[in-house]
Parts: C-alpha cells; structure tokens; sequence
C-alpha cells in the first residue's frame, strides 16, 4: 500500500469509529482522513476534537443513504473503511426500520459507490451474525454459519452478505471482521460497561438483565482498531476476520468488578426484565487473524476495565453531555418504567 493514504471512514464520530480515527492520524503522519457521518444521537464530535484544526482530517455531516454525496466522496479516497451503524441491540428491538435502512441500505449505497470506483472496501461488523452459543459450544470463527437472532444482527447479516456478494459478483476489494463486544474510551453509555460506570458516578443503580449469567467476549477498542489497521494493510482481498479479546465473562463478573474497582458495595445492582431473545454466549476464536496477520489482543480485561473506569472519572463533560436530552427519554422508556 502507498504511503499515503486517504480513508473514508464512515460512522467516525461514533465509539470505535473516533478511536480509529484516532489510531490511524496518531499512527501514519502521511495518511489522511474524511469522516462521514450523521451525527445521530450516537455520534460526538467532542470525540474528534484534538483534529478539528488538522489539515489531514475533514469532517461531512451526511447520511450514508444519501448516494450522490456518498459518490463524492469515494471518488476522491483509496479505501472506505465503514463503521457507520445503528449498533444497539435493544433499540433494535423497540424500532427496527432504521437499522434496516442504516445497516442495510446504507452498506449497499457505499458498496456501489466503492463498485463504480473500484474502490478498496473494510465492512466492520460483528460477532451476533452467528447468533448464541452454548455453554460448551466451540468459539465462532470464520466458517461458522449466519444465525442472526436479533433485528440488529439480522441487519448486519444482511449487510455482510451484499459485501460478500459485491466481491463475488463484481469482484470488489472487500474484506470483513466480524468482532466481539468493544469498550474503552468514547462509549456510549447506553451499552453495559459505560452505563454502568457512568450510572455508579451519578449515584444510580447498574441495571443487570434477566439473571446476569450472559457471557460476552470483551476486547479492548484500542486492540480492535489495530486489528483493523493490520487487515486494510496486509489483509486477503475476500476473506472474513473473526476479532476477539480472550476476554469472555459473564456479565454479573463484569458489573461486580466494576463495583469492586470503585469502592462499592453489591446493593448497586438492580435485577430488571430479561432482553427480549436475549442471546446466551458470544465467544470468538481469533486464530486466524492470529496466524495470517500476527495480530492478538495486548490489554487484559482487568486493566482495560481499570482504565475505562478512570478514564469516564476523568472525562465527566463528555457523557454528561451526551446523557442528556433524547438520550434521557430513550433510558427512562428502556428501564424505569418497566
Ligand atoms: P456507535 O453507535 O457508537 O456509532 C455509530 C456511528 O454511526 C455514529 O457516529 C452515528 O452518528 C453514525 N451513523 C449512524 N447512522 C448513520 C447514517 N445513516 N449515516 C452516517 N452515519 C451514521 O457504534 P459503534 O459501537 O462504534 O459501532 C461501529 C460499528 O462496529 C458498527 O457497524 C457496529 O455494528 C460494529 N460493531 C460494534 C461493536 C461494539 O461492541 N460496539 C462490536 C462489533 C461490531
Ligand atoms: O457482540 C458485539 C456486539 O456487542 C455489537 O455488535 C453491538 O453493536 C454492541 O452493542 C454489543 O452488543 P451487546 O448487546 O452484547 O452489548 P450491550 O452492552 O448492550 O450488552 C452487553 C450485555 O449486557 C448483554 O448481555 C446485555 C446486558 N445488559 C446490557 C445493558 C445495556 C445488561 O445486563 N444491562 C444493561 O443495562
């Protein structure tokens, strides 16, 4: 690959987008990036502050439905690298027909845009596509078959197929990850492990679904986005990377060493109403991304909690700011009133 290089990523104002963001200008001075993005109630441009004067960054409010501005801008990048999602499940659940038009055809208005280009495409996705494990099922890895089980993962599934689809049929340069549950710095505080430090901060309870016992497999943002800046590098034009962190515990693990983390006491849980088709286990086995690329995960789960926990300590502006508002109304439907 040359040595600059400019990205289009979509969804950068979001969690994992603005940490790539971050990952790539911090990492190669010759790169440059344009962030697409809509700035839904998801995405923060406080989390792209530090390159609001940077000549090597742009910032385009716009939708990635939106064809013509999306032509625009692909003709002029050598790689779309596409976060931008509706990516929380139990909205899904409450109002599906914005995933389906986001993640759906969101996706297929880019991949043909990237198609017209022939331009090099990165689709993130994720681990739900293979829908729940057991408890002694084998990790998902790249042959494990689509069994999305949720309108998210359902939709995301359909997204990965269209990639799938536009490498077979028009022979695009795609490739795909598909990884476990993200955290770290930037994350929304709807997900369990910012709501639950941002909850404990204002004096709120964690809420815990159903029995707690749902395990996921936890990775590190900052390891994701290096997992992804190997694959546009050296990664198989065609091939799917499956992205873990060795880090699969349960929840009621999760939330408790959060409690411990910050001096307090197990009353700070609140037992409410199970997700509805809520998926049991998500394990992911990265050996292949391991084995091709040479890529694992570096930050272990206690120290990475550690670390988001100071680092939401530290940076109360930015999701007191984002908890308010619309954000509010959606949280006292999802949990208070039930
Ligand atoms: P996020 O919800 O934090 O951010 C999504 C971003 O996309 C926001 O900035 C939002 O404004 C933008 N966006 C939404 N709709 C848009 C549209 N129509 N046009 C343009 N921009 C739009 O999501 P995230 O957690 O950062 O996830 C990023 C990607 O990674 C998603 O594709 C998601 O499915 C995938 N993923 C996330 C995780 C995770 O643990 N967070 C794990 C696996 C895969
Ligand atoms: O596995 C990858 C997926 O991880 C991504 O594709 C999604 O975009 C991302 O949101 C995440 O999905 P989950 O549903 O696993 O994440 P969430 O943080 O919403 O929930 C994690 C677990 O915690 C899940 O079992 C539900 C539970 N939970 C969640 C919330 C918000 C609670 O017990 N209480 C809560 O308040």
């Amino acid at each position: 690959m040359q040595n600059n290089m400019k990205l289009l990523v979509t969804g950068g104002a979001g969690f994992i987008g603005s940490n790539f963001v971050h990952h790539i200008l911090d990492t190669y001075p010759e790169y440059e990036v344009v962030v697409l993005d809509a700035l839904t109630y998801a995405g923060n441009l406080e989390s792209l502050k530090k390159f609001e004067h940077e000549s090597r960054y742009r910032f385009v409010k716009g939708d990635i439905t939106d064809a013509s501005l999306v032509d625009e801008l692909v003709v002029e990048c050598d790689i779309v690298v596409h976060f931008a999602a509706e990516s929380h499940v139990d909205r899904s659940i409450l109002e599906p027909s914005i995933f389906i038009k986001t993640n759906v055809l969101g996706t297929q208005v880019l991949l043909e845009a990237a198609r017209k280009y022939n331009k090099r495409f990165h689709h993130v996705s994720t681990d739900e596509v293979f829908g729940a494990l057991g408890p002694h099922d084998e990790p998902f890895n790249e042959h494990t078959p689509y069994d999305p089980r949720s309108p998210y993962s359902a939709s995301k599934a359909a997204s990965d197929h269209l990639v799938e689809a536009y490498f077979h049929t028009y022979n695009l340069p795609i490739t795909i990850s598909n990884c476990s549950n993200n955290y770290g710095p930037y994350h929304f505080p709807e997900k369990l492990i910012p709501l639950a430090i941002t909850n404990l901060i204002e004096g709120k309870n964690i809420p815990v679904y159903g029995d707690g016992r749902q395990v996921r497999d936890w990775l590190h943002v900052k390891d994701h986005c290096r997992a992804i800046d190997m694959i546009i590098h050296n990664g198989h034009i065609g091939e799917t990377y499956c992205v873990g962190g060795d880090g699969e515990r349960e929840n009621i693990w999760i939330v408790k060493n959060i409690l411990k983390e910050m001096g307090l006491g197990e009353e700070r849980l609140e037992y409410v109403k199970d997700r509805a088709g809520h998926d049991r286990r998500y394990a992911i086995n990265h050996d292949k991304i391991t084995r091709e690329l040479g890529w694992k995960p570096e930050i272990a789960l206690e120290e990475g909690l550690k670390e988001t926990i100071a680092w939401f300590q530290e940076n109360k502006g930015w999701w007191q700011a984002v908890k308010d508002g619309s954000y509010q109304e959606y949280y006292e439907n999802q949990y208070i009133k039930r």
